[in-house]
């Protein structure tokens, strides 16, 4: 068997085909999407018993042919769901490469290229967000363990005790807006800081961070008894995608020397942007920041800066010995990333990052957050002006909240069984979100390929299941 599964002339055939197919299918999805769902929902049970039983007769080529036809289509103009990004071609080529040469770039010996890479990759993104030659990071992965990460080194720099060899000595906290993304929550209670480690800060109409309250809530915690270690300001938040005031949380961390975090895993890439850098005004006072490139830039998954101002603090997130693989724990070898990433065999993900970014250049990058912004604002107006539904707020950036309103029924029920009704039809997909305990459908626009008239009849395809499902409608 392990002749057969090594065989490079079946590689080769199987590859091409490969190729063929997924060639075939970016071209239907560019020039023909009508004839492909961007969705094909079967149940999880249904799917779990296809695989379960699936016979290879027909081939790998075959095989494949069936993953592509069951999975959700990223690259369909009608995807608008969750906020991921369609992958360029050449990325997708770079990470079957580094797929198949697998090199555990934890450490310089097992990935030198890819190590450079990901050094380039992340000197020039914290060059993007404005940082002096002082910054640094690395690549990890996902926003997820990204915002955990930059959180351990905040907690080591900051808090009175070292927590690292003490365990909590003290109840130490952190301070975000209550639109941040859930994993600054997970990341606060995997500290072991509890229910009052995380100080949630309410946000105005835009659903931005009050930074008219932080000293406020400040002070409250201190009352408490608590070490205010962070402020993590959120660049954009997911649920809107609103940008927080980053100026004010900056001029409120220097004032009280905590740690000023952004969490900007899906908005900080509006530093690619002339038009839209302002949003981000104030992010290169941050001592950290998080950028996923697979949300908006074209990189598959998982990608994610983590850009410290100093670098040096990138260094002392995690103490420990592991003399297998390197010589010194204390020297401070950029090219040796386990010493400061989570992961010790660690995907090259720097290859895809560079591929994209450097073959194409900043015109690219530049040009995807331009259009994907810009279909935000084309979608709003077409809201606006549209009787049956109302946009929450004026989007941001590429996401957008809003709800089908020309019913008696309960705005919520109907809003909920309209998303549920689109998921089992499959000609569009979108989500829903829940903002001030009310539920609307929301969007994000990350595929370039979605045109105005995607948009308008996505408006048309709810009303129509509306009137279809929704007995007491108003037109
Ligand atoms: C603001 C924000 N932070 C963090 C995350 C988590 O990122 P990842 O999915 O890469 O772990 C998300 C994902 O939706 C996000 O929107």
């Amino acid at each position: 068997m392990i002749e057969k599964a090594f065989n490079p002339e079946d590689f080769k055939a199987t590859g091409y085909e490969l190729i063929d197919t997924l060639s075939e299918y970016l071209a239907t999805t560019q020039q023909n999407p009508d004839k492909l769902l961007v969705n094909d929902y079967q149940t999880p049970e249904k799917q779990r018993e296809k695989w379960e039983n699936y016979d290879f007769a027909n081939g790998l080529s075959e095989y494949f042919k069936e993953f592509l036809q069951d999975s959700i289509h990223i690259h369909h103009p009608r995807y608008m769901g969750h906020q991921i990004s369609t992958t360029a071609p050449i990325a997708a080529l770079a990470a079957m490469m580094s797929d198949f040469l697998n090199n555990g770039m934890g450490i310089y010996e097992m990935g030198q290229s890819s190590v450079a890479m990901e050094h380039l990759v992340v000197q020039r993104l914290a060059q993007k967000m404005g940082f002096d030659d002082k910054a640094g990071g690395f690549l990890t992965s996902g926003g997820t363990l990204a915002n955990l990460t930059a959180l351990l080194a905040a907690r080591r720099k900051q808090a009175t005790a070292n927590v690292w060899q003490e365990g909590n000595q003290q109840p130490l906290a952190l301070m975000v807006s209550e639109q941040a993304h859930y994993c600054v929550e997970r990341a606060v209670k995997i500290m072991g800081w509890g229910d009052a480690g995380i100080i949630k800060i309410p946000v105005d109409e835009q659903f931005c961070l009050r930074t008219d309250l932080l000293q406020s809530y400040y002070e409250q915690a201190i009352a408490q008894g608590k070490e205010v270690v962070a402020v993590v300001g959120s660049a954009c938040s997911t649920a809107t995608g609103s940008y927080d005031n980053l100026e004010a949380i900056a001029d409120f961390c220097v004032q009280h020397n905590v740690w000023f975090h952004v969490d900007g895993a899906h908005g900080a890439s509006a530093v690619f942007s002339d038009k839209h850098r302002h949003k981000v005004q104030g992010i290169n006072r941050a001592d950290s920041v998080v950028m996923d490139f697979h949300k908006t830039l074209l990189v598959p998954a998982l990608a994610t800066g983590l850009v410290f101002k100093d670098v040096n603090d990138s260094y002392n997130t995690f103490a420990q010995n592991a003399h297998y693989l390197w010589n010194d724990d204390e020297e401070q070898e950029w090219f040796n990333f386990a010493k400061r990433t989570f992961e010790t065999t660690k995907f090259p993900m720097g290859f895809k990052v560079f591929t994209v970014w450097s073959y194409y250049g900043d015109a690219l990058l530049e040009e995807m957050i331009d259009t994907i912004y810009g279909l935000g604002d084309t979608f709003a107006q077409l809201l606006q002006q549209h009787p049956s539904f109302e946009l929450a707020m004026p989007p941001a950036c590429n996401i957008v909240c809003f709800r089908y309103t020309a019913t008696h029924e309960d705005l919520s029920k109907v809003n909920s069984l309209i998303r549920q009704h689109i998921l089992a039809e499959g000609k569009f997909y979108i989500v829903q979100a829940l903002l001030n305990g009310e539920t609307y459908l929301r969007v994000t626009l990350a595929n370039p390929a979605t045109t105005a008239q995607d948009l308008e009849d996505l408006l048309e395809h709810i009303v129509q299941i509306a009137q279809r499902q929704v007995p007491a409608t108003k037109v």
